[in-house]
């Protein structure tokens, strides 16, 4: 096992997908993969392996914010191989022309994060990106899936809860789509360990509106998020 997941080598697939929450992840395994079996129960994080289509896919939650995320991103690649991430989640709308459960795919993620500023020692503002071929592929499946997915650059944000909401409208003005948590970590390890990433979110609150979604129409738009994701790792 690697220091925060529980799993034996060859126990997870090349290609995994990764929701925050641990409970979603046991629910996609379960709803969605053939033969699920749970590899790593380390701190509650559950991580499952089974089949979509045949061929072998793990969910691994990745928890909140990118100090989380980036702990199970950079294990999953450096000691289990994993050659392909896909974040499925939740994200606050900035742009006023979403609306609640809208799929997004993040092209770029710029974040108010210190982690890569402590990379580049301060001297460059590195832009954490999707990769091209994962992020083509998925705008294919969700045409195919007739589902209207937005591609755009999100902001991931270290603190939930802010003190600076003029920033969001900032960022909002320079056409960033939504907020979420972990997406700039994710991508930043993809490219450091060439391996390759996305992140598929679903609009669940408007931080313009206030407007929030019910539990029971979170759960409807993150099964066609999770479609495409499954669809798109596999293609
Ligand atoms: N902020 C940050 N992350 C989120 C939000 C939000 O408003 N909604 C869902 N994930």
């Amino acid at each position: 096992m690697s220091t925060h997941i529980g799993a034996k080598p060859g126990e997870i697939a090349e290609r995994v997908l990764m929701p925050g929450d641990p409970l979603r992840a046991k629910w996609i395994a379960e709803t969605y993969l053939e033969d699920a079996r749970c590899y790593s129960t380390v701190r509650g994080m559950l991580g499952f392996t089974g089949r979509w289509n045949g061929v072998d896919v793990s969910i691994q939650g990745s928890g909140m914010g990118m100090p989380s995320a980036s702990i199970y991103a950079h294990e999953l690649v450096n000691e289990y191989g994993v050659k392909t991430l896909i974040r499925v989640g939740s994200c606050g709308a900035l742009s006023e022309d979403l609306r609640l459960r809208d799929v997004i795919a993040a092209i770029g993620s710029s974040t108010d994060s210190n982690m890569n500023r402590m990379r580049f020692d301060g001297l460059i503002d590195y832009a954490p990106v999707a990769d091209f071929g994962l992020l083509r592929t998925s705008v294919e499946v969700a045409e195919r899936r007739g589902v209207t997915m937005r591609v755009g650059p999100i902001l991931a944000a270290d603190a939930f809860y802010t003190d600076r909401p003029d920033l969001y409208d900032t960022l909002a003005a320079y056409g960033v789509l939504a907020v979420e948590m972990e997406s700039a970590a994710l991508y930043t390890i993809a490219a450091r360990f060439k391996a390759r990433a996305l992140t598929v979110l679903t609009v669940s609150d408007h931080i313009r509106t206030g407007e929030k979604t019910t539990s029971q129409e979170r759960e409807q738009t993150f099964s066609q998020m999770v479609e495409i994701a499954l669809d798109t790792i596999i293609a």
